[in-house]
């Protein structure tokens, strides 16, 4: 278990993590005071890092971290820090790494437009030195991310979502960037095709496990551990894995009164039944399952590096990704 701490997982880049925070926050430096007072409150609510340990991980395994591996890094940290202001904005959550989110101090309007300059500065970054193999894979990546939510959000609207529509909004919306982390980190150390995209394979698996274990957080996860409201899913009218697998086995009416309750939203009174109800009907094993059996697949796309510290290491993260309480 002592394996599955993030601190472990980073040993064999924490000199180099370091080096990427100060990029990082160098990169958020702006004389508009406004913009500067947001993003010095930003700097402060250290996520995981989990993308850029991945860039890093990726990078020393496929051949060494570089220059470019910094520049990789921090632009994939400041689209996903891009995409959790706006996300913040669009599920209307009030708290986020266990502080009030950005639109719950300074209203939706400053952080649209906040999100908007922390996507540009990441792209800036890339531009700036010439990086266009990143521009080509990270512009997909904010293609596909939008599209994910955005296809989340037709759903919500008529609650009618199967397996397969889940899976395509994970993919897009959270396993693309995994994905995108991995690929620049091997991009900015080898030419070798084959590892290239092993590893590219290794983020999405590893992105489908990763949201998996989100959608069982907002479930089961203590909000002082997770930094966020559990329940907030449901109030979004967001139906995940787990929900999707109990509404499939359940008796018919129970179900039909559960997508009821659902359909209340923000109003509903019935988040802690709709809770147990999944519970009950089995959602909470069903997707750890299948969460599980995407952290194989991750795994197995390792196979063809030599065994290594780094190696190690991304597979101690996928355990942790599965197992994660935040
Ligand atoms: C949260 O990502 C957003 C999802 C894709 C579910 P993380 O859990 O990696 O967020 P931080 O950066 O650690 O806060
Ligand atoms: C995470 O989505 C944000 C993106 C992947 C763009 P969610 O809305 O599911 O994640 P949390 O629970 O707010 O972190
Ligand atoms: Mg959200
Ligand atoms: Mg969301």
């Amino acid at each position: 278990m002592n394996k599955l701490n993030l601190s472990n997982i980073q040993k064999p880049i924490i000199e180099e993590l370091s080096h990427f925070d100060s990029v990082f926050k160098n990169n958020l430096k702006s004389d508009v005071i406004l913009v500067d007072l947001v993003a010095r409150y930003i700097i402060k609510q250290k996520g995981k890092r989990i993308r850029p340990i991945l860039v890093l991980l990726s990078a020393k395994l496929a051949g060494g971290i570089t220059e470019r591996s910094y520049r990789g890094a921090a632009l994939v940290e400041l689209l996903h820090t891009a995409t959790l202001v706006h996300d913040d904005v669009v599920d209307g959550a009030e708290k986020r790494r266990s502080f009030p989110s950005i639109n719950a101090i300074w209203k939706n309007k400053i952080a649209v437009l906040m999100g908007d300059y922390l996507l540009s500065r990441g792209l800036m970054i890339a531009v700036e030195n010439n990086d266009f193999d990143f521009l080509k894979t990270i512009t997909n990546t904010v293609k596909r991310m939008s599209e994910g939510e955005l296809l989340q959000m037709s759903k919500t609207r008529k609650l009618n979502i199967n397996e397969e529509t889940y899976f395509r909004i994970i993919s897009d919306k959270t396993a693309s960037l995994l994905s995108t982390c991995c690929e620049i980190g091997a991009l900015s150390s080898t030419n070798n095709a084959d590892q290239i995209s092993a590893l590219k394979n290794f983020g999405e698996y590893l992105g489908l496990s990763f949201q998996i274990r989100d959608d069982i957080l907002d479930y089961i996860g203590n909000s002082k551990i997770i930094g966020k409201n559990p329940g907030r899913d449901i109030k979004d009218k967001k139906i995940t894995l787990p929900l999707i697998y109990a509404l499939r086995n359940a008796d018919k009416n129970e179900s039909s009164k559960i997508i009821r309750y659902v359909k209340d939203g923000e109003k509903n009174k019935k988040v802690e039944e709709v809770i147990d109800f999944v519970k009950q009907n089995g959602g909470l094993e069903y997707a750890e399952k299948v969460a599980f059996e995407y952290s194989q697949k991750a795994k197995d796309s390792l196979k063809i590096f030599q065994s290594s510290e780094s190696y190690t290491s991304l597979e101690s993260l996928v355990d942790f990704v599965v197992s994660r309480k935040n």
